[in-house]
């Protein structure tokens, strides 16, 4: 059966990190593309990559440079292009200069890989896979964000720090933007089964999702930009869900138009990911705190794509 294709474009710290990942997990071949002006150093750090191969023992070709043309009917293509934030920035500052970015990777991702699956990761991530969306027409079940799986894996971290026990056993939910209002949602969040509201106080359980929304600022804050490895761990899990059709469920930007009444925007949501992309959105019973902090996520989604749409 012939390898999938994966293309990566923006080969900075999350993009070389998803090509890591990618490689190590024998995903498929990789194509790693940044601009002309980084051309070398993309080519180097594929280099660099391919002589893992060998130490750890992964066959897949990578290759990269500035060059679309390897890209050429690629499977699935990883957006990761764009300016990340610096201490005191949102993720919503960047906008104005991504858009520009998403705009233009997406052109050049229609015409080489129309077929493709598309992944947005840059940031602000809801604008940003509406931009993807509405540049390259694909149907909606072709295009959707990585935030959710990074997102959640905050959340799941700090419980298990919480409670010192492996993070396999957390099981938890998250929806919204990728944004600090983001809504995880404790009611379906699970600790080996046991509903994690019996395990954690409630006023610690509120610090936990506190710090889980402001997960990411809270790493600027040290590195002075943003986080890549989780981000890239969770990129290439929706990645693999797809390459691999293992039709897992995954909070990811996905298209919603009549789901929870958000009406045509991408929104972070409980997917089914397969070999078709999206292949479901799961509508859950939110109660009516939830849906409340669940809309006001969604106005700040649509807010931020009104805003992307001004440069479109
Ligand atoms: P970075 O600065 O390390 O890498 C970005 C790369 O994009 C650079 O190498 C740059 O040359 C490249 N680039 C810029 N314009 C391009 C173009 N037109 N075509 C191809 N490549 C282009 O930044 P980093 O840390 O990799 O972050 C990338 C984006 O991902 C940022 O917008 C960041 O906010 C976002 N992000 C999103 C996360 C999420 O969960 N959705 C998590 C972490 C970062
Ligand atoms: C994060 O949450 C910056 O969106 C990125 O780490």
């Amino acid at each position: 059966m012939k390898r999938a294709k994966i293309a990566i474009i923006g080969a900075g710290n999350v993009g070389a990190s998803c090509a890591v990942w990618g490689a190590e997990k024998e995903l498929g071949d990789i194509v790693l593309i940044d601009i002309p002006d980084m051309g070398d150093v993309t080519k180097g750090k594929v280099l660099d990559l391919a002589q893992c191969g060998p130490v750890d023992r992964f066959d897949c070709n990578i290759i990269g440079g500035s060059d679309y043309g390897p890209a050429e009917g690629a499977d699935v293509v990883v957006i990761t292009a764009g300016i990340p934030r610096k201490p005191g920035m949102s993720r919503d500052d960047l906008i104005q200069t991504n858009v520009k970015i998403v705009k233009s990777v997406s052109e050049q991702v229609a015409k080489v890989a129309p077929q493709s699956i598309l992944i947005v990761v840059s940031n602000p991530l809801d604008a940003m896979v509406y931009t993807a969306w509405k540049t390259t027409d694909f149907p909606t079940h072709r295009v959707m964000g990585q935030a959710g799986c990074l997102d959640i894996a905050r959340f799941r971290a700090f419980i298990a720090m919480e409670l010192n026990c492996s993070v396999e056993d957390i099981s938890a939910l998250l929806m919204g933007g990728h944004g600090d209002d983001m809504v995880p949602l404790p009611r379906y969040t699970s600790v080996a089964g046991i509903p994690v509201t019996q395990l954690i106080k409630p006023d610690r359980l509120e610090e936990i999702i506190k710090r889980a929304r402001m997960g990411g600022g809270e790493i600027v804050k040290l590195m002075g930009t943003s986080a890549y490895y989780a981000p890239a761990a969770g990129t290439m899990l929706m990645v693999e869900a797809i390459v691999k059709d293992k039709r897992r469920i995954l909070p990811c930007a996905g298209f919603c138009d009549k789901e929870y009444g958000i009406g045509g925007y991408f929104v972070g949501v409980p997917c089914v990911l397969g070999s078709n992309g999206v292949e479901k959105v799961i509508e859950v019973e939110l109660d009516a705190d939830e849906k409340k902090l669940l809309d006001a996520s969604a106005a700040h989604v649509r807010e931020l794509a009104s805003i992307a749409d001004k440069f479109l």
